[in-house]
């Protein structure tokens, strides 16, 4: 009698759930010891990145740790909890190679996801899965071509000078030093020029300091807020617990800032039918030929999605990489005076302009390229990338079998920190990447910043050029010096996605024009 009352209450629900829920977690727990495979103990449940996700810990560093773990020294691969699940942390390169390259058809979606509640960040391209992952891919392959982009460049040129301009007003003739917070004038251009070769708009974020479109760009990766710190680093590390909290990865603010405007641009744009050849054009090309199958709402997320990752992913890792150089090139004028003399002379052949060869072929200013690779390298700015296995797969001459739906992660920053790869590592060293020492680097990291594959960044030659563009418009007529509130080392902020320095990157402008 009492046992069918039991049976009946809740109680007995919750306690066999409980049991499932156990076994469930002790065979994930296991599944590497059954494998036979070494791997990183770590809180049940919450997985090797606990830390990260409660903010104890930056994820730079927590690759790193688990990279440069002894424990595992001679490891080509690691077992790991991504959350409760088993993933695979890979250090071997010939393995990174199959994965990324040679096998990409098995790992063709990143792990990392958002969720169907969290349009319009759920189709944008760097989250997007497969099969849609393709269609969007390829259909905005053709806005970075070598046409496209030596028709923003000019955009991009105007806008390096409105930068150099808003910097020269900043001094009076009684002071001939300014200090900058390098982050935050370098954020300001890459705004200005998304804004202007994305979506045709004059943002005017340098002018004005600021205004909507940096909003809704910096309201993004603004992870000093806790919340959305913690939203950010789930959506990231541990996406189970993003998706059961429905997180989102563009804030509330950028989402709805994007639906304000895009709808009517998108609209107006269709009305008049001009071509402006811009990220609005190819997005009415995608909306029209390849998503017949989906209803207007969700082709608009569609649209907008890709409007937001454009923001996301073109503005912050450009002016990482080139607050980080400034920031080093401070420390070492001898570098800052080599580069100088190269760009002087590379503006003298142009009659005082930068020209699209100057930033785009590499030949052309080889110790500035040698420089942004270097920077690339010590400032990676993702920690890592990650991959989902789609179909399993055998590595390591059949030593283990990838299931699928297992996550990969490939630890590009601890990769590009590697002494057994680059002496000295945490030098910085623009030679490495010299004609006559690149051989000692290993091919495959040679080129690892921007990804590798068939998943590579998108935006690689764009970021290149834009992130020239601006640190020629600043050393032409600047020099940089540190002064006494600049760091002397970085330390990076511990929640941030992209790479970011905790501290302010503040240094002196000396203006010295060479023309
Ligand atoms: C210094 C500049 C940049 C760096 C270092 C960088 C780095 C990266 C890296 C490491 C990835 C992941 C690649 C992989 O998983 O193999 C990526 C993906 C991506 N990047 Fe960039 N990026 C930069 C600039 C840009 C710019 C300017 C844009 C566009 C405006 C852009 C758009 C994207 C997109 C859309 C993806 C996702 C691609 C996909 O999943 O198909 N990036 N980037
Ligand atoms: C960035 O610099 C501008 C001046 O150019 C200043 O008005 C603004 O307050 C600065 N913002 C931050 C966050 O330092
Ligand atoms: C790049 O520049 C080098 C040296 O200036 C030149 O020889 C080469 O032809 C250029 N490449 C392209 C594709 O323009
Ligand atoms: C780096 O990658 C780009 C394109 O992805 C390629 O054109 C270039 O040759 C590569 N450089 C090296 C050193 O492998």
């Amino acid at each position: 009698m009492w046992f069918s009352i039991f049976l009946n209450s809740p109680i007995y629900l919750l306690l066999i759930a409980l049991i499932l829920l156990i076994k469930w977690i002790r065979k994930n727990q296991n599944y590497f010891k059954d494998q036979k495979i070494p791997y990183l103990k770590s809180p049940v449940i919450l997985g090797a990145y606990a830390d990260v996700a409660l903010g104890r810990e930056g994820v730079y560093r927590k690759v790193e740790q688990i990279y440069n773990d002894i424990k595992f020294k001679d490891e080509k691969y690691i077992g790991m909890f991504v959350f409760h699940k088993p993933g695979l942390f890979v250090k071997d390169l010939d393995i990174i190679k199959q994965i990324l390259i040679t096998d990409f058809n098995s790992f063709n979606n990143r792990y990392v996801a958002s969720n169907i509640h969290d349009p319009p960040g759920c189709y944008q391209l760097f989250l997007v899965k497969n099969p849609l992952w393709k269609t969007i891919r390829s259909k905005m392959t053709p806005f970075f071509s070598t046409v496209k982009l030596k028709a923003s460049y000019n955009l991009i040129e105007k806008l390096g000078r409105d930068l150099n301009y808003h910097i020269m007003i900043r001094f009076s003739d009684t002071h001939k030093k300014v200090e900058f917070n390098l982050k935050n004038l370098t954020d300001y251009f890459f705004v200005d020029v998304i804004a202007s070769i994305a979506y045709g708009v004059e943002a005017n974020t340098i002018k004005n300091s600021g205004g909507e479109f940096y909003e809704a760009a910096n309201s993004i990766f603004d992870v000093k807020k806790i919340w959305r710190g913690f939203e950010l680093s789930s959506l990231f590390l541990i996406p189970q617990i993003a998706k059961y909290f429905g997180f989102q990865i563009f804030s509330k603010f950028t989402t709805k800032f994007f639906y304000d405007v895009m709808p009517d641009v998108i609209a107006e744009r269709k009305k008049s039918k001009i071509r402006r050849n811009d990220l609005i054009d190819t997005l009415i090309e995608l909306e029209d030929e390849l998503i017949p199958e989906h209803d207007s709402h969700t082709k608009l997320d569609m649209m907008i999605g890709q409007v937001g990752i454009f923001l996301a992913a073109g503005y912050e890792t450009s002016s990482s990489t080139t607050s980080f150089t400034l920031y080093e090139l401070s420390k070492q004028p001898d570098l800052q005076n080599i580069l100088r003399d190269e760009i002087k002379d590379a503006l003298k052949k142009n009659e005082g302009k930068v020209t699209y060869e100057m930033v785009s072929n590499s030949t052309e200013m080889p110790f500035l390229h040698q420089i942004v690779l270097e920077t690339l390298r010590m400032y990676s700015v993702l920690s890592f990338i990650d991959r989902e296995c789609t179909n399993s797969i055998t590595i390591d001459n059949g030593r283990f079998t990838i299931p699928k739906g297992m996550p990969i992660t490939v630890p590009l920053f601890a990769l590009c920190r590697d002494e057994k790869y680059f002496e000295n590592p945490l030098k910085y060293d623009p030679y490495r990447f010299a004609p006559e020492n690149i051989h000692k680097i290993p091919p495959l990291l040679q080129n690892v910043s921007f990804g590798l594959g068939q998943r590579n960044c998108i935006g690689e030659r764009l970021g290149l050029i834009q992130t020239k563009v601006a640190l020629i418009m600043i050393l032409k007529d600047f020099k940089i010096e540190a002064n006494e509130r600049t760091p002397a080392s970085i330390e990076f902020e511990k929640k941030a996605i992209i790479i970011h320095s905790a501290r302010k990157l503040l240094v002196d402008f000396v203006k010295d024009t060479f023309l």
